[in-house]
Parts: C-alpha cells; sequence; structure tokens
C-alpha cells in the first residue's frame, strides 16, 4: 500500500487540538481511499523551550527533511515565551529551509457560513510570498535602552524570490479564472516595490491570456471588502499577503476557517500545511477551537502529495458539515463534535 510519512507539530494551544482533529479526519479518509499516513508526532513548542532553551533540536530541520509533509498547529505562547522567539525558533526557519515559497490562503465562504459582507460570492486565492521580504530577518539593534538606540530591519527583496513568487501567481490565475492581483505599495516605496511592480510587467508578456492589474496595499485592502468578487488571484508581498490573509480570514467567517499551504512546488522537500490562526490562547484548553481551517489545510495536503481523490473527499465532507450548520457558529459546537460530523460524512 501507498504510504506517505507525515511530520506532525501541533506546536502550542489550540494548535494540539485543530492538529488532532485533522488527523482523525486524514486517518479516516487515508483508509477509505487505500493509502497509509504515518505520522510521526514532534513536541516542538513553547514548552519544549522552556524544558530545552530551543524551540526544536538542533537538527530538527535535518528530522524534517525526510518527511513527505508537515502538519502544523500554530506556535506561540506569548505570556511565556516572546513571540520574536519562539516563531523565528520553529514556524520561519521551517518555511524558509525548504524554500517553502508560495504560502497559498483560499478564502471564499464554506456553505451555511455567514461571513460579514453583503457580497457572499467571492471566492479569492491568496498567494503570499514566504521565505524573504519583510520577513527576510536582516536588521539589527544598537545602543539597546539608550537614547541613542536605532532598530533597523531591512526588507530584502530578490529577483529570483520576486520572478519565482510572481509566476506561481500567474500559473495560478491561469488554471482558475485568468486575473491577477499583484499587490505593492509602490507610491511610497519607490525601490522594492517598483522593482516587484516591473517584474510583474515582465512576466505579464509572458501570459497573454492573463489579466494582470497591479494595486496598492491599502486600496486593495479597502477591495477586499467592498468588491471582493471582482477578485480572482492575489500575490503580494510576505508582510503584505499575512494582513491580507486575516482580511479574507475574517470575509470567510473569522480564523477558524482560513486554510494555508506553505509549497515549495518542486516536491525535493517537505511542504507545510496549517491554518492562518495562531495558538488562540484566550480559547485555548476550553475544547472551542474551530478544527476547520486545519482539516481545509489537510485537505491541501492531501493534494499536495498527490492523493486529489482524498483531497476532494475530504472537502465534500467538510462542505456538508458546515451545510448542515454544524461548525458554522463561533463557541456553539466543540472541536470534537465538528470533527465526528466531518468523520462522518466521510463515511
Ligand atoms: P490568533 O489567530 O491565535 O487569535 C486571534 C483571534 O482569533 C482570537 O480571538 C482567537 O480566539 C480566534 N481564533 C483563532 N483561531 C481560532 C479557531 N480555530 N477557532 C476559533 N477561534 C479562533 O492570533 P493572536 O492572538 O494574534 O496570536 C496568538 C499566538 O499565536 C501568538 O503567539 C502569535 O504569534 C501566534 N500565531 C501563530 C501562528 C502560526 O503558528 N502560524 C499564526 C498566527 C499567530
Ligand atoms: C501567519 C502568522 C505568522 C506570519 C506569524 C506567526 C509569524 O501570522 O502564518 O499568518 O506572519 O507569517
Ligand atoms: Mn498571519
Amino acid at each position: 500500500m501507498k504510504s506517505h510519512s507525515i511530520a506532525l507539530i501541533p506546536g502550542d494551544g489550540i494548535g494540539r487540538d485543530v492538529t488532532a482533529a485533522a488527523w482523525t479526519v486524514l486517518e479516516t479518509a487515508a483508509k477509505q481511499s487505500g493509502f497509509a499516513l504515518a505520522g510521526t508526532e514532534f513536541p516542538w513548542s513553547c514548552e519544549f523551550y522552556k524544558d530545552t532553551g530551543s524551540m526544536m533540536p538542533e537538527d530538527g530541520i535535518e528530522t524534517l527533511r525526510g518527511f513527505d509533509a508537515i502538519l502544523l498547529g500554530a506556535v506561540g505562547w506569548p505570556a511565556e515565551v516572546p513571540d520574536s522567539v519562539s516563531l523565528h525558533g520553529l514556524l520561519l526557519p521551517i518555511r524558509k529551509a525548504f524554500a517553502q515559497y508560495a504560502n497559498i490562503r483560499p478564502h471564499r465562504l464554506l456553505p451555511g457560513v455567514t461571513g460579514p459582507l453583503r457580497a457572499e460570492s467571492f471566492d479569492i486565492l491568496c498567494i503570499r510570498e514566504n521565505t524573504e521580504g519583510e520577513y527576510s530577518g536582516a536588521g539589527g539593534r544598537v545602543h539597546q535602552g539608550t537614547p541613542d538606540e536605532v532598530a533597523v530591519e531591512t526588507s530584502i527583496f530578490t529577483r529570483a524570490g520576486v520572478e519565482r513568487i510572481l509566476r506561481f501567481g500567474f500559473e495560478q490565475a491561469r488554471a482558475r479564472r485568468g486575473k491577477l492581483a499583484s499587490v505593492t505599495k509602490s507610491n511610497a516605496q519607490k525601490y522594492s516595490m517598483v522593482f516587484w511592480d516591473e517584474i510583474t510587467r515582465k512576466l505579464a508578456a509572458e501570459y497573454p491570456d492573463v489579466t494582470v492589474t497591479s494595486y496598492h496595499v491599502d486600496a486593495l485592502a479597502a477591495r477586499m471588502i467592498m468588491q471582493p468578487e471582482s477578485l480572482d488571484v492575489v500575490v503580494a508581498s510576505n508582510l503584505f499577503g499575512d494582513i491580507l490573509t486575516d482580511i479574507g480570514a475574517a470575509m470567510q467567517g473569522g480564523l477558524g476557517y482560513a486554510a494555508s499551504a506553505n509549497i515549495n512546488p518542486d516536491h525535493s522537500v517537505p511542504s507545510m500545511f496549517e491554518p492562518v490562526h495562531g495558538s488562540a490562547p484566550d480559547i485555548a484548553h476550553l475544547g472551542i477551537a474551530n478544527p476547520i481551517a486545519t482539516i481545509w489545510s489537510a485537505a491541501m495536503m492531501l493534494d499536495h502529495l498527490g492523493e486529489r481523490n482524498a483531497a476532494e473527499r475530504v472537502m465534500t465532507a467538510l462542505e456538508a458539515t458546515t451545510a448542515r450548520g454544524i461548525g458554522t457558529t463561533p463557541g456553539k459546537d466543540r472541536t470534537e463534535a465538528i470533527t465526528a460530523a466531518v468523520v462522518a460524512a466521510l463515511s
């Protein structure tokens, strides 16, 4: 029987609940579709940091390299470990080490879920650059704690990095409704963002079948709310994409519905699948975290592993569940009840 090896990193807070939920669904789907999933769980988290002084072992990346995919819950427990330590010790290094440069985040309403907008017919795919830009990590602080203190954090945009994410966006647009929104702030940031716009124009010549429009990020944020149905694929830099996808999550009913895939398309290293949301300390341990975002991310993982049929079956089961009103009202259904309903819809 075909088998895929999955590294499970539940992480912190509700990350543990939603990963367990998604794994239950995955195991059922795999059994029904006739392939195996071999999961290995890693306890890397803020707890692990408190015990060992690091978020993952020194050879953590090398350990993950051997897996077919990574399923991650959420990282961060700011009351005990600064976010700047925990995220730079686990999530962000994984995205960079495996060049998971395309962060794919679909935004649409599942059946039965009411979003805050009047427009209900949007279907937006955000493609977020995931390895450089504003998250390059280049910078430093000098004269710390003194009145002369200086903090510098430099965005780094490389031609290779910008070109590959834009190309990925064009390809996605070509496979969907043929529209690409390229997002910058080139009116204010006259080096990196003008560079991004130039590369967008250059690539547009190779994709005559794709209609590409460049937007400033502030205007695009407003457009997502006011005319969401006008958007198809949106491609943005790391930080802009981060912010726009929390807007997208809100549009689709909340962070509990927003899925995400950190993809390296060449398959030589593992890609990572995780919800858009974080560890939600405010609802951790209550058993009410919505697992739908992570189950959707798990379906994206199946698709990436080549298990298209199982991926579709998980999405169909998820949609059947929300169509019945289960998991559609925040806080009403417990994590376990939503998971059980998805599993039942699979059978
Ligand atoms: P968050 O996404 O954890 O929570 C924001 C709000 O959304 C909270 O009110 C929370 O209860 C709600 N929410 C989130 N997911 C939900 C779900 N599945 N079901 C129901 N409600 C849900 O964002 P935050 O509070 O800014 O961050 C908390 C911690 O998580 C921080 O340490 C942050 O750095 C980290 N974080 C990690 C990731 C990640 O690992 N990918 C992503 C975002 C934030
Ligand atoms: C996300 C998160 C992360 C990001 C944080 C936790 C570093 O907000 O995946 O959207 O900004 O990439
Ligand atoms: Mn985010």
